[in-house]
């Protein structure tokens, strides 16, 4: 386990110590944010604890690579680990705490508890990565119980996790205010992602695509093109640029269902998920 005692800012990997700061917080009435992550954080996660420290008034981050929430033969393994960087860019950024458990303190022995969602997380995401949510449900339940916070803050980058979790506080009746965070963006476009760093340079050019390519058929929508015709569109010029394409679908921007055929004529969200090489993609913007 890495020496958090090294680190720049009040570091725990302890449940308990965790567990007396927060209730402290609370006992003198303090509000507490969360921002949960993987760490390898970017300026988009920076900009997840700036909108949690407007609404709390102590702000806890998590950094745990969740092997729950990865399939055999996905990056588990590879995923960016730079736990001391983001301890700093975390104190830097005014996070008060961060909470960093190891896999073994999460997932002991004999752990055998699942969480199976569905609403927001049908199809998507789950039609090719089927494990994702329910990995990401049960920690995001596990942190949400050993923090208690007030409120957490998910980025709108992972539109579909956001609208997951939404649902399963909603539907686990747990006292946590979600909160969206805007995407954050390259200047040509590009998402922040920590998974960008995989970009090689020739993918990193052709990355920024997804972006202009999304907003041209959100821009179609809102035209009153009927969406199958904007979806071919997007999914023929995707085809030239990328890898794969695993989809590119518009949905109900509140529930992620599918949108009856023909023109558009409520909030709707587009979203895509494709590959350049071994890197997998995904970007979404509103329509309207
Ligand atoms: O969005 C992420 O980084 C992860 O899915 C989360 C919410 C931290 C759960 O592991």
């Amino acid at each position: 386990m890495n020496d958090l005692t090294a680190l720049p800012l009040p570091a725990t990997a302890d449940l308990l110590s965790l567990r007396k700061t927060v209730t402290g917080w609370k006992r003198q009435g303090l509000r507490v944010g969360f921002v949960p992550t993987m760490g390898a954080l970017h300026d988009g996660h920076l900009s997840l604890i700036a909108r949690a420290k407007e609404k709390a008034d102590r702000v806890v981050a998590s950094i745990f690579v969740n092997p729950a929430q990865f399939a055999p033969g996905e990056d588990f393994d590879a995923y960016p680990r730079t736990l001391e960087t983001d301890a700093a860019k975390l104190a830097h950024a005014g996070c008060d705490l961060l909470y960093a458990p190891v896999a073994s303190d999460m997932y002991p022995d004999g752990f055998s508890a699942r969480l199976s969602v569905d609403g927001p997380a049908r199809g998507l995401e789950t039609d090719f990565r089927p494990h994702f949510f329910s990995g990401v449900a049960i920690v995001v339940a596990k942190l949400f119980n050993r923090v208690q916070p007030d409120i957490a803050v998910f980025g709108e980058k992972d539109y579909q996790q956001l609208l997951v979790i939404r649902q399963m506080v909603r539907d686990l009746d747990l006292p946590i205010d979600i909160m969206a965070g805007e995407t954050l963006r390259e200047r040509d476009g590009l998402a922040l992602s920590s998974r960008n760093a995989y970009l090689s340079t020739q993918e990193r050019g052709s990355a920024a695509s997804l972006y202009e390519i999304l907003a041209a058929f959100a821009a179609d929508l809102e035209k009153g093109v009927d969406w199958e015709t904007a979806q071919g569109k997007a999914l023929a010029k995707a085809a030239n640029v990328f890898d794969r394409v695993d989809y590119i679908e518009a949905r109900c921007a509140e529930t992620l269902a599918p949108l009856p055929g023909g023109k558009v004529h409520q909030p709707a969200r587009v979203l895509a998920a494709v590959w350049l090489g071994n890197t997998r993609l995904i970007d979404n913007l509103p329509v309207g």
